[in-house]
């Protein structure tokens, strides 16, 4: 059985990871920015109320598939004690599954790792002080994150924390915030330098990163503007981080893993064709229809939305793609598309 250091160093050592985005960073997406590269992954925000109240209304959030390894779990919450127990369940239902082999390999053993969102700007989250809201109230933070740490020790897996720059340019916080949460056990920090008033508008302050990576003796991974390797690699220069994480970066293109990856390996990097990227399109296409969930089919549009961006011509093939459900439709679509610019 690996040691807990080497469950961390798997998680932070020159790593990249998939930021969560909830919307976009279901399982079905994980696994293309697996394929592509990517190596850490983490689930959408689930909410630690409805994981206390049910597990199994939550499953299509928690759910993943083994080779999405290593994946964790992200809460959010308000209060600790929930946040232990959603935790716990969220345990005792992988638990429940030991040795059963599943559908499309979906995993039957617990996940790799607990993160804990403090980085949300989301009105509906921060108003009942979860998200972002933590930044401003370090005790309840410190609270949340010694519950969290708890189960973590109990069952040997690592615990991460995702923190922001703090509230607002008056209250950036991050520097002292992120020693309190090493203090109360975090294992790994992820440090997205914008404010929560600041949204996603302007650049992130990657100078943060510097200074957080400076102040803790956990690895840090740093998150925020991230589209390019050379991106990647200016930010590991700049501040002396663990690892990278990558969100919008990654929307409609995951083979900015590869990339990064190359980069990382000193190996060279060829872009894509757009007929090149095909495949990996019509994969995602088929892993959302193959799901048979409605929400699904129409949350795949976003996808495509991104996959074609930039493409000359695609105004028209995306309005026949946000009109129609149909699987063939869209697929012949993408390929008359996708083909037009090889
Ligand atoms: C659509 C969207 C959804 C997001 N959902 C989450 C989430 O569920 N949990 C979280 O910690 N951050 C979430 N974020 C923030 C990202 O994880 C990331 O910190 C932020 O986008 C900055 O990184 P980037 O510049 O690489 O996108 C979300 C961001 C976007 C744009």
């Amino acid at each position: 059985m690996n040691s807990m250091n080497d469950k961390i160093k798997a998680l932070s050592n020159k790593k990249v990871w998939l930021a969560p985005l909830a919307g976009f960073t279901d399982r079905y997406y994980r696994q293309i920015a697996k394929q592509c590269g990517a190596d850490v992954l983490v689930s959408e925000m689930v909410s630690a109320d409805g994981l206390k109240h049910s597990v199994s209304k939550m499953k299509p959030y928690i759910e993943f598939y083994e080779h999405e390894r290593p994946y964790g779990v992200q809460l959010f919450g308000d209060d600790p004690e929930t946040m232990q127990i959603a935790c716990e369940k969220t345990l005792d239902y992988f638990y429940s599954l030991k040795g059963k082999i599943r559908e499309g390999a979906l995993a039957s053993s617990i996940p790799d790792f607990f993160d804990i969102n403090m980085g949300c700007p989301v009105k509906k989250v921060v108003k009942r002080t979860a998200g972002s809201a933590l930044m401003r109230v370090p005790e309840l933070a410190e609270k949340i994150v010694k519950s969290v740490k708890k189960v973590c020790i109990e069952h040997d897996i690592p615990l991460t924390v995702k923190i922001r720059a703090g509230w607002d340019l008056e209250s950036i916080n991050c520097v002292e915030f992120a020693q309190m949460i090493e203090e109360a056990g975090a294992d790994i920090l992820a440090v997205h330098p914008r404010t929560r008033s600041q949204l996603f508008s302007g650049k992130s302050n990657w100078d943060l990163i510097r200074q957080v990576k400076e102040a803790v003796k956990i690895p840090v991974v740093g998150n925020g503007d991230i589209n390019s390797s050379q991106d990647a690699f200016a930010m590991i220069e700049q501040t002396n981080c663990d690892s990278v994480m990558v969100g919008r970066g990654a929307i409609g293109n995951p083979w900015i893993f590869s990339e990064i990856k190359k980069g990382f390996n000193n190996e060279p990097y060829e872009e894509l064709k757009p007929a090149g990227k095909l495949p990996t399109i019509i994969q995602h296409l088929d892993l959302i229809y193959g799901s048979e969930d409605p929400k699904k089919l129409y949350q795949i549009r976003s996808h495509l939305a991104h996959y074609t961006k930039g493409l000359l011509n695609s105004a028209k093939a995306r309005s026949i793609i946000f009109q129609s459900l149909d699987y063939n439709e869209i697929r012949e679509t993408l390929e008359g598309l996708f083909y037009e610019h090889s």
